[in-house]
C-alpha cells in the first residue's frame, strides 16, 4: 500500500520531533492493541494516530523506535513477521523486510525481537519517551528497569496541531465527502424515515468512496436530537420533528466532523426556526473569531454570548445577560442548561484531535494559529423528558447543533465544510427532493 504522503513529509515530522528531545533518549511509540468486540470477533483495527503521523504504519502489533545511542538518531520499526499460515486467516503482512525498504525508517525487526533489542539500549540511555498503557511488554520492561520515563505527547501534539499543506489537502477531501453525504441524507428526508436509513445513506456514501466513518454516526430525531452522544439510530423520525445528524468520515486517516439539523418533513415550524436561527447566529459569530492570535476560549465565549442573549429574548431565561453568562471567566451561567458542551475541538488524524483546549473551564487554552483545523459546533437542547431544568413547552423535543470544520488562516477563518448547506432556505429546498 502506498504511503499517504511522500517520504519527505515523514522525515520532516520525525526530525522536528526528535530534534526537541534531550540527547541520549530512547523513543518507543506503540500502536493501539487490537480490540475484541465479543468472543473471538475483533473490531476492525485502526492504528494509533501517533504511529500514522510518524511513519504511516497501519498494521497492528508494532512499535516505532528512535534511538540516539550512537550520537545520530536511528529509527526502527518492529512489525509482525511474515507468516503464511497467519496471513491466510488474518491478511497479508508487509514484514520487516518490506517495512525497512518502503517505510520511512532506517531499520525494521520482527515484533518478536522487541525485548531483546530494547533491553541493551535501556542501559545506554538516560530517559525513555513512551506512552504507557499501549504495550504491556514495553510497560513491563520500563517498570523493571527503573529508568526515567517521559511522555512524548506534548512534543508530538504541538507538531500535529499545525497541519501541513499536504494534510490540509486531504482534510478538504474529507470535508467535501462528508458534506456530500449530509446532502444525500437531506434528500432522503420524509416523515417516518428511519434514523438507521439516514445513517446508511451517510455511511454508504463514505464507504463507496473508499472512506469510513471517523466516529459512530449520530442520527437522532425529535427528543433523540437532544441526547449528545446518541448513536443507537433505531427509531423513526416523526412528521414535524427535527433530525440531528452528526457524522463525519475519515479519508486517508484524516477526519471530518459535520452536524446538520433539519425538519424531516422539509418545513421548520416557527419554534424550530427560532432555535435554529439562534444556533446558526451563534455559530457564525464563533467562526468569525477563529483567527490567528485569538485564545481558544474566545470562540466559545462568542457563541455563548449570542446563545445567552437569544435565550433571554425568547423568554427561556428570565435574567440579565450577565446573569445568564455567569462567572465572566467560566461562562457557567444558566444558559449552560441548554448548551452544555464546548463550542469546538481540534480536528485531524483524530476527530477529537490533539492540541488541548477544553472549553467551559477557566483555562483560556492555546492561541489559534494558521494551519490549525477546529470544529465550531454550538447547540441548544430541550429534551422533553428532562427533569433537571425548566423545558418550555414551546421548545420541548427540539435539539439543534450546527457543526462546521474551520481552517485558521492568516487571512481569517476558512470553512472547509462550506459546501454543506445550513441556511434554512437552502435546507428547505433540498429536504426530500431528488438531486
Ligand atoms: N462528533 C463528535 C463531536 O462533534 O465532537
Ligand atoms: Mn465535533
Ligand atoms: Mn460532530
Amino acid at each position: 500500500m502506498p504511503l499517504t504522503f511522500p517520504i519527505s513529509e515523514y522525515s520532516k515530522r520525525q526530525s522536528a520531533f526528535l530534534g526537541q528531545l534531550p540527547s541520549n533518549s530512547l523513543v518507543l511509540i506503540s500502536t493501539n492493541p487490537r480490540s475484541i468486540r465479543s468472543n473471538d470477533t475483533h473490531y476492525p483495527f485502526r492504528a494509533n494516530s501517533y504511529m500514522l503521523y510518524l511513519c504511516d504504519w497501519d498494521e497492528s502489533d508494532s512499535v516505532w523506535m528512535a534511538s540516539n545511542s550512537t550520537g545520530e538518531w536511528e529509527t526502527t520499526l518492529f512489525v509482525l513477521p511474515r507468516d503464511t499460515k497467519a496471513e491466510i486467516w488474518e491478511g497479508r503482512r508487509v514484514g520487516p523486510e518490506g517495512a525497512a525498504k518502503y517505510w520511512p525508517v532506517d531499520k525494521a525487526h520482527s515484533i518478536m525481537d522487541l525485548s531483546e533489542v530494547i533491553r541493551p539500549l535501556l542501559g545506554d540511555c538516560s530517559v525513555v519517551f513512551s506512552i504507557a498503557g499501549l504495550n504491556p511488554e514495553i510497560d513491563a520492561l520500563l517498570n523493571d528497569s527503573n529508568i526515567e520515563t517521559a511522555n512524548p505527547k506534548s512534543y508530538l501534539d504541538q507538531l500535529r496541531v499545525i497541519k501541513s499543506e499536504a494534510e490540509i489537502e486531504i482534510m478538504r477531501k474529507s470535508a467535501d465527502l462528508a458534506s456530500e453525504a449530509h446532502i444525500l441524507a437531506m434528500r432522503e428526508g420524509n416523515p417516518g424515515v428511519g434514523e438507521w436509513h439516514l445513517q446508511s445513506v451517510i455511511e454508504s456514501c463514505f464507504t463507496s468512496n473508499n472512506a469510513q466513518w471517523a466516529y459512530p454516526s449520530i442520527v437522532g430525531g425529535g427528543d433523540n436530537a437532544a441526547i449528545l452522544h446518541y448513536n443507537t439510530n433505531q427509531e423513526s423520525v416523526k412528521d414535524g420533528d427535527l433530525v440531528l445528524i452528526d457524522a463525519g468520515c475519515e479519508v486517508q486517516g484524516y477526519a471530518s466532523d459535520i452536524t446538520r439539523t433539519w425538519p424531516v418533513n422539509g418545513r421548520f415550524t416557527d419554534a424550530q426556526r427560532e432555535i435554529y436561527e439562534l444556533v446558526l447566529k451563534s455559530q457564525i459569530a464563533a467562526i468569525e473569531v477563529c483567527r490567528p492570535g485569538a485564545r481558544w476560549v474566545e470562540f466559545h465565549n462568542a457563541a455563548s454570548r449570542v446563545i445567552a442573549q437569544g435565550l433571554i429574548d425568547l423568554g427561556i431565561l428570565d435574567c440579565t445577560l450577565e446573569e445568564a453568562i455567569g462567572d465572566p471567566n467560566d461562562f457557567d451561567g444558566p444558559y449552560r442548561n441548554y448548551f452544555m458542551h464546548g463550542t469546538g475541538h481540534f480536528l485531524g488524524l483524530d476527530v477529537h484531535d490533539v492540541g488541548g483546549g477544553r472549553q467551559g473551564d477557566d483555562d483560556p487554552g492555546p492561541k489559534l494559529m494558521p494551519g490549525m483545523v477546529i470544529t465550531v459546533e454550538p447547540g441548544l437542547y430541550f429534551g422533553s423528558w428532562r427533569t433537571d431544568v425548566n423545558i418550555p413547552e414551546r421548545y420541548a423535543g427540539i435539539g439543534v447543533r450546527i457543526e462546521d470544520d474551520v481552517l485558521v488562516t492568516a487571512d481569517g477563518p476558512l470553512v472547509l465544510t462550506s459546501s454543506c448547506p445550513k441556511e434554512i432556505s437552502e435546507l428547505e429546498a433540498i429536504i426530500g427532493q431528488e438531486g
